[in-house]
């Protein structure tokens, strides 16, 4: 029989290192085959981990966020559109109206699509004028028509389509204007410019971009009924790679969904998972994988392992897909089980090309869901997606249509269920760019002991010791009152 480790069962052997400075440690890594990082980090599929606002402050600090599915489609593709037009060089297609909608129509587009401004046009795209947020802020009439307020054309700054970035920026500063309508020959809207996408560029230098400058965000999908109507339609959208998401994904069902993605939607980054095994990893490869999501019930929310008996510690779950992924070059995904910066270095030095992390964002500021108080302390909630609440509240929207009635369904699917997650309160953390600084850094340090320089290097240098339950210990603080 063999044995399986997973993080807190190995360390690192220190190495020589001529790695001067943590700075010196190279992160740049693949999330998918053509979908490269500046960090290797990737906040999860979760209902409470990754909507537009985590996937937005991710991208920014050089991961990627993927959407969960646990939304109505037009939900979803509303989360990616958030995520793609919050920045970019030039935003190619912006929101608009026509003079005649009304503010209430104004303030319900800027709250759904997230963006503080509207350029309003006439039939064939003509700009009529500009409103914004400030324009609208204090107004008491919602039946008021758009073009009583707005900036209009005449006293409009625009631009030719075309203009160069740093002409841009120079316009917006010398007019003291936020956002600058660019227009073509026939004065039609031809895209926008904001001054905060400026600012953000030199912000956020590691940010995960697309050709076009917009944030990068993958969304997932199920293996059943709508699956390939929504993957048509976040990518759509402009989703940069799709999730094809199931708990056992060694399955008929995974390879069948990936094969149908890639020959109905072509030419699309697709990752596909979650399997623990080399054979797992290679048949998902063969079916047309672009990376492999690895890890079966190594979740800090999952039972699935004492559920059903069945998973692998999850250092050897990478380490076994790594194998069948050799010779592929397809990136493997660790997922789940990371409670600490030391876990990820060992995730990367295993060969995994990135960790996805769910409850160590899940108490950050930007997940979704409220913060709750209890004795004084400030939590936000975390779930598994195979919980018993999760799955009440699937069931719920699913049949939401259908009609049966809410409280016999609820206990239907209380009798029915047999969860493979749980439901708790985790800490408030406060914003997620903290979490990662302390991932990343402990991350560049490790390289460093290892000797490592970049991620091909600590993968090769890397020796792995298998240590006791008192080595364990030994490695924790210990024998002292800990003040912080
Ligand atoms: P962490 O440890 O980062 O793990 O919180 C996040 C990953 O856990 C998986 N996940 C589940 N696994 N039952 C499971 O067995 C569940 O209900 C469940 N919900 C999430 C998922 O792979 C996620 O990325």
């Amino acid at each position: 029989m063999r044995v399986g480790l997973t993080f807190d069962d190995v360390l690192l052997v220190p190495k020589f290192s001529d790695v001067k400075s943590r700075r010196d440690a190279d992160t740049h890594t693949r999330f998918t085959r053509k979908i490269s990082l500046a960090i290797p980090i990737v906040s999860a599929n979760m209902d409470t981990v990754t909507e537009s606002t985590m996937a937005i402050a991710i991208a920014r600090l050089g991961g990627i966020g993927v959407i969960h599915r646990f939304l109505t489609v037009e939900e979803e593709v509303s989360e990616v559109l958030k995520v793609k037009r919050s920045e970019g060089v030039v935003i190619e297609d912006p929101v608009t109206l026509g003079p005649g909608d009304t503010i209430k129509e104004a303030w319900d587009i800027m709250r759904e699509r997230g963006v503080g401004g509207i350029v309003i046009v006439e039939k064939g795209g003509k700009i009529l004028g500009l409103l914004t947020k400030r324009d609208i802020t204090l107004e008491d009439e919602p039946g008021r028509k758009v073009r009583k307020v707005m900036t209009p054309a005449r006293r409009l700054i625009t631009a030719r389509k075309g203009v160069r970035l740093e002409q841009a920026r120079k316009i917006l500063h010398e007019n003291k204007i936020e956002k600058l309508p660019l227009v073509d020959g026939g004065g039609r809207l031809a895209g926008l410019i904001t001054s905060k996408d400026i600012m953000k560029r030199r912000q956020f230098p590691m940010a995960t971009k697309d050709s076009k400058g917009r944030l990068r965000v993958a969304a997932a999908v199920g293996v059943k009924s709508d699956f390939l109507v929504r993957s048509e339609k976040l990518l759509g959208a402009g989703a940069d790679a799709l999730v094809v998401d199931i708990a056992h994904g060694h399955s008929s069902y995974a390879v069948d969904a990936v094969k149908a993605i890639k020959k109905e939607l072509g030419d699309v980054e697709v990752v596909a998972g979650n399997v623990a095994t080399a054979k797992g990893a290679s048949d998902l490869i063969g079916a047309g994988a672009d990376a492999v999501k690895v890890g079966v019930g190594s979740g800090s929310i999952c039972v699935t392992r004492v559920v059903t008996g069945s998973g692998v510690p999850q250092l050897t779950a990478i380490m076994d897909s790594v194998a069948g992924a050799e010779g592929s070059s397809i990136p493997i995904i660790g997922d789940g089980g990371v409670r600490n910066p030391g876990d990820v270095t060992k995730a990367l030095a295993a060969g995994a090309s990135s960790v996805m992390i769910g409850s160590l964002f899940a108490g950050t500021e930007e997940s979704p869901g409220p913060t709750v108080l209890r004795d004084g302390v400030r939590y936000k909630l975390t779930r598994g997606m195979a919980s018993l609440a999760a799955t009440v509240d699937r069931r719920v929207r699913e049949a939401q249509s259908t009609g049966p009635k809410e409280d016999e369904l609820i206990e239907e699917v209380i009798e029915e269920s047999v969860p493979e997650g749980v439901e708790g309160l985790i800490p408030y953390k406060g914003r997620v760019d903290e979490v990662v600084k302390q991932l990343v850094g402990g991350l560049r340090s490790g390289m460093s002991y290892s000797g490592a320089h970049d991620f091909p290097e600590l993968r090769a240098k890397a020796e792995f010791m298998r240590i006791t339950s008192a080595g364990h210990k030994e490695s924790l603080p210990h024998d002292i009152q800990r003040v912080i």
